[in-house]
């Protein structure tokens, strides 16, 4: 059966229809495949890849030749779902051409869109909605710009932050950003966010009070080898799994028990 592709017209027919979209993040394809096989509405190929299958520290040595490699196995693998590529630091920070071009790069393998943390630089992002690549923003938490905070933290505890993340969300809505993700962030806030903008608004620890949210998949599979925010909610253990079966292949080579007649010609 011909498989009808989620697009950026149902995110907002979603939320037009208060429907919550739910969204994941995928570095492969046969995660991609699961998550669109489920019926996720969308996949981000998250520069959180750094973190979660490159053992980096932050996502910042993530480079554009890294994601495109990710992002070939994701749209490999989703058929109905939405993909959107996530541009790493110092993909559109620099001009507006590279940004330009570095989008493309993306849209060229089959993404939907890309996503841009924070809105420095925001000539570089208008010029690709400009150039008619779809864009979504991301504000709140912006670990791109880890260096800069000093650590992560949760955007709105003080009341002073709100105006200018309010209007963060307001620039992207101006300039043509067609959604927003909020991350790590007071639930009141999002909720102000999420009142102010007509774009939809997803969540990322930032509470209900949004469209939809959006979980880092080692995450929600218990992959994440240590850092755990406190928004990440663990549905199952598949470090425990995987090393139980490893062990197990482990023994049984050891004590020839595999291969058996079964697996062998
Ligand atoms: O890279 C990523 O996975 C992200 C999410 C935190 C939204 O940007």
């Amino acid at each position: 059966m011909e498989v009808k592709p989620f697009t950026i017209r149902d995110l907002q027919k979603k939320k037009e229809k208060n429907e919550p979209v739910v969204g994941i993040t995928s570095y492969n394809y046969s995660i991609a495949r699961i998550a669109d096989k489920v019926g996720v509405d969308w996949i981000l190929v998250g520069d959180s890849v750094g973190n979660c299958e490159m053992g980096y520290a932050t996502t910042i040595p993530v480079t554009m030749e890294d994601m495109l490699v990710f992002t070939k196995g994701v749209v490999s693998g989703a058929k109905r779902a939405l993909v959107i590529g996530d541009m790493p630091f110092l993909s559109f920070q620099t001009s507006p051409p590279k940004a330009v071009e570095n989008a493309g790069k993306f849209m060229r393998l089959g993404v939907s869109g890309v996503k841009v943390e924070g809105i420095r630089c925001i000539e570089n992002i208008k010029a690709i909605i400009n150039a008619g690549i779809p864009v979504m923003g991301h504000i709140g938490l912006n670990p791109q710009y880890y260096f800069q905070m000093g650590s992560y933290m949760v955007s709105g505890r003080k009341k002073l932050e709100w105006k200018s993340i309010v209007e963060a969300a307001t620039i992207l809505e101006d300039i043509g950003a067609f959604s927003i993700i909020l991350e790590a962030m007071v639930p009141e806030l999002a909720k102000k966010i999420h009142d102010k903008v007509s774009i939809p608004v997803y969540g990322i620890g930032a509470g209900r009070d949004v469209d939809g949210q959006i979980l880092i998949i080692n995450d929600v599979l218990g992959l994440d080898f240590g850092f755990k925010p406190k928004f990440a909610k663990q549905y199952v253990d598949l470090e425990k799994i995987i090393y139980e079966a490893l062990s197990k292949y482990k023994k049984e080579v050891i004590k020839g028990i595999y291969p058996d007649i079964e697996h062998t010609y």
